[in-house]
């Protein structure tokens, strides 16, 4: 229809001064033809809307985005720490749901203690006594855990305004976020440029994030997504019922400060074997020194990697009541799995339903806790100069039964 218009147009705007006669119509119409079969031509208008979802404090206007696929997923973010604040995905029966924690307004993310759907940076989870040696130089790093670095300091990525650009592609809406982090900031060296990408593709139900980051000093960088899922759709209910598999036989057992010990401890025999698909809440109770140092489970777990470094299956979380399906890939080679222990009803989330202990999940794409404190882990150094990368996606399905 657009072309047909189009066209019209140029042939209009061919009958004036630069009137072309009836053999080299066809030509014209010919040449615009293909111009308009090629995908520069096809790139749809972006179908990002953006609009105010409030001011900070300081008085800065932050944006919410919204990213609607042609299937009817939808995802929103803003740009106040780079946030993903709502993901609508369908049911077993078509019914469209959000399906990850969040909050009605920007001050209740400017309040937020529970990272919800927030970046993390520079560094996510825990740095021991927010300490590490570098280049022969110890760097001291702002503490907001006891004494330990958690999520970036006092004030990480998630308390930051970022700036959102529309790079959306005739196959899929992108969002990109940008933010500069000072050398110093939160204790950490050298200025790091971060770039992190939303990309929901127009005909698949998968969320895309890509991290990206460059140095001009050592740095050590660990970036991931803070999302609460709960699959029922229903923020009130517990997520104890979702089955868990994780492609994982090991993970990183913590000390009572949760930070940890260093081993690689095998999950078979315990109740960190997510190795076949398992109710959350099926062993989280159990007498275990490290659910009890959890209070639950918030623990890192050492992914299988087939294949290198390439995108590559974490997780799969099935919820039989609404039969939504979540598959979580990724690039990175640990997972932390965190059941939402600390969530204690205080908070006031989405349509005002209070924030209900593990009422919520997390699975953030990691490497190790404190990785810039075990030379044994893979290493989260970033050298003056490098690229970082990283990639996560959330793909949904459904499944119709409780059997697999
Ligand atoms: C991470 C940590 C948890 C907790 C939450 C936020 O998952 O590992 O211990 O801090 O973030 O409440």
């Amino acid at each position: 229809m657009v072309n047909v218009y189009l066209l019209n147009g140029v042939i209009r705007g061919f009958e004036g001064p630069f009137m072309i006669h009836p053999p080299h119509t066809s030509l014209v119409v010919l040449l615009f033809l293909f111009v308009c079969a090629s995908p520069e031509a096809d790139r749809p208008t972006s179908r990002i809307q953006v609009s105010t979802f409030g001011k900070t404090k300081e008085g800065e206007e932050i944006q919410r985005y919204v990213l609607a696929n042609n299937r009817g997923m939808e995802a929103s973010v803003i740009n106040y720490g780079a946030a993903l604040v709502s993901l609508r995905v369908p049911g077993r029966d078509g019914k469209m749901a959000d399906v990850v924690l969040g909050y009605d307004t920007l001050e209740g993310y400017e309040q937020d203690k529970s990272y919800f759907g927030a970046t993390i940076g520079r560094y996510g989870n825990r740095i021991a006594r927010g300490q590490f040696m570098l280049d022969e130089t110890v760097f001291r790093l702002s503490t907001n855990d006891g004494p330990n670095c958690l999520h970036g300091g006092v004030r990480g990525f998630n308390k930051r305004v970022w700036t959102g650009a529309d790079r959306s592609r005739s196959d899929a809406l992108v969002l990109e976020l940008s933010y500069t982090s000072q050398d110093g900031e939160e204790g950490f060296p050298g200025s790091l440029q971060v770039k992190v990408t939303y990309t929901l593709p127009l005909e698949s139900d998968e969320l895309q994030i890509a991290y990206w980051a460059t140095t001009n000093k050592d740095t050590v960088v660990n970036l991931t997504n803070h999302s609460y899922f709960n699959l029922s759709g229903v923020m009130s209910r517990e997520i104890l019922d979702h089955q868990l598999l994780l492609h994982a036989l090991k993970f990183t057992p913590v000390d009572e400060h949760l930070i940890p010990t260093g081993d690689l401890q095998p999950v078979q025999g315990s109740p960190f074997d997510f190795t076949r698909p398992t109710a959350i809440g099926s062993r989280i109770d159990q007498e275990n020194q490290q659910l009890k140092f959890g209070r639950g489970y918030d623990h890192n777990w050492v992914l299988e990697r087939s294949t290198g470094n390439g995108l590559q299956p974490a997780a799969e979380v099935f919820e039989p009541g609404s039969g939504r399906v979540l598959e979580v890939l990724t690039t990175e080679p640990g997972i932390q799995f965190y059941s939402g222990n600390f969530l204690d009803g205080t908070a006031r989330g989405k349509g005002g339903v209070m924030c209900a202990h593990r009422t919520g999940f997390c699975l953030e794409t990691q490497h190790f806790p404190d990785s810039p404190n075990h030379p044994n882990f893979p290493s989260t150094v970033l050298k003056a100069g490098q690229t970082y990368r990283s990639i996560t996606v959330f793909r949904f399905s459904t499944r119709e039964t409780r059997a697999r």
